[in-house]
């Protein structure tokens, strides 16, 4: 009934040009940064990653001038089909912006060994600026002990122990590239983060720790969501932002978004009739959200144009 009557009043209040303020019972909501319509307006990935893809080049060109030019080492180990995809789409978009790239590939039964001696070999390469080790790695592989192995400053994931503590003191060189698109978006968005609350589904340390953190830089309030959380609904309600990344199809409901809110979707799940769905119900949360990702074509072109963003970083420093 609440969300009718703020619907409508949304509605009334946008027709006119206003920001309303929402007295829903006994707190009042604050409707950040509402567009004009009801209808969300589409944060679109794509757009914004080949517009930072075109600013990479520009960095390649000026290196190149320099004698420099920026090297990308991926290892895929193992049969993971969207790893496979993964790889490919980065290797695309590092031929695109004159990048070089390399992939050195191993099957699943690959040792331990073997991928820390390719890691020294690369970290001794001065062609090489960057390593990613593409995840997730066979299960017999020790994960940590591989990532720890990338020398911190070509650690173009921000995955290295030394990248993550830089980033929870603040100093960070080299973020996580999924965080630092959605952190673009949501610039790119316009949204005003300083004093906001900023709820995060999710606790992986690939997106949702680190990106938590860089909402909390940005004075964000920050609240972090698990599968543990009791009354999820309650906490996302009150998000001004909202970020999914947990890989749960449509978890987040129109019903769990406060009206107006920004709802980045980091999700991509296969469903079972082959299509793609993001963690959050699209076509439901677009009509109360003001802003909002599409999947695909939001957080996951921007996580591919951060990588190359880190890479030439690398080169440069
Ligand atoms: N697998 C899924 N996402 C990522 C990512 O951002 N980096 C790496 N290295 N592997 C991944």
């Amino acid at each position: 009934m609440g969300s009718l009557f703020e619907s409508l009043l949304l509605r009334l209040a946008s027709a006119e040009g206003v920001r309303p303020k929402l007295n829903t019972g006994n707190r009042v909501a604050q409707v950040v940064d509402c567009p004009p319509s009801m209808a969300a307006r589409i944060l679109d990935g794509k757009a914004l990653a080949a517009a930072v893809r075109a600013s990479v080049k520009e960095t390649v060109a000026r290196l190149a001038a320099r004698g420099v030019r920026p090297g990308l080492a991926v290892i895929l180990a193992g049969d993971n089909p969207a790893s496979a995809v993964y790889v490919r789409n980065k290797a695309r978009a590092c031929e695109e912006t004159g990048v070089r790239s390399e992939v050195h590939r191993y099957g699943a039964d690959v040792t331990e060994r073997a991928l820390l001696d390719r890691i020294a070999a690369l970290n001794a390469d001065p062609g090489v600026h960057g390593i990613l080790v593409q995840l997730p790695l066979p299960g017999r592989i020790n994960a940590r002990r591989v990532l720890e192995a990338v020398a911190p400053a070509k650690d173009i994931d921000g995955f290295h122990f030394e990248n993550l503590g830089a980033l929870v003191a603040g100093q960070s060189k080299l973020v996580p590239c999924t965080p630092a698109g959605v952190m673009r978006l949501i610039e790119h968005a316009g949204v005003t983060l300083a004093g906001r609350h900023a709820v995060v589904i999710g606790r992986s340390s690939i997106v949702g720790k680190p990106l938590a953190l860089l909402l909390l830089q940005k004075d964000a309030t920050v609240t972090i969501c698990h599968s543990k959380t009791m009354e999820l609904q309650k906490l996302t309600r009150e998000a001004d932002v909202l970020v999914a990344a947990v890989g749960r199809p449509k978890l987040v409901t129109a019903a769990m978004v406060k009206p107006g809110a920004c709802v980045i979707d980091v999700g991509i799940n296969r469903l079972p009739d082959g299509t793609l769905a993001g963690d959050v119900d699209f076509d439901a949360v677009k009509n109360v959200a003001g802003w909002i990702t599409p999947v695909p074509g939001g957080v996951g072109p921007m996580t591919i144009a951060l990588l190359l963003e880190n890479c030439v970083r690398a080169a440069s420093i």
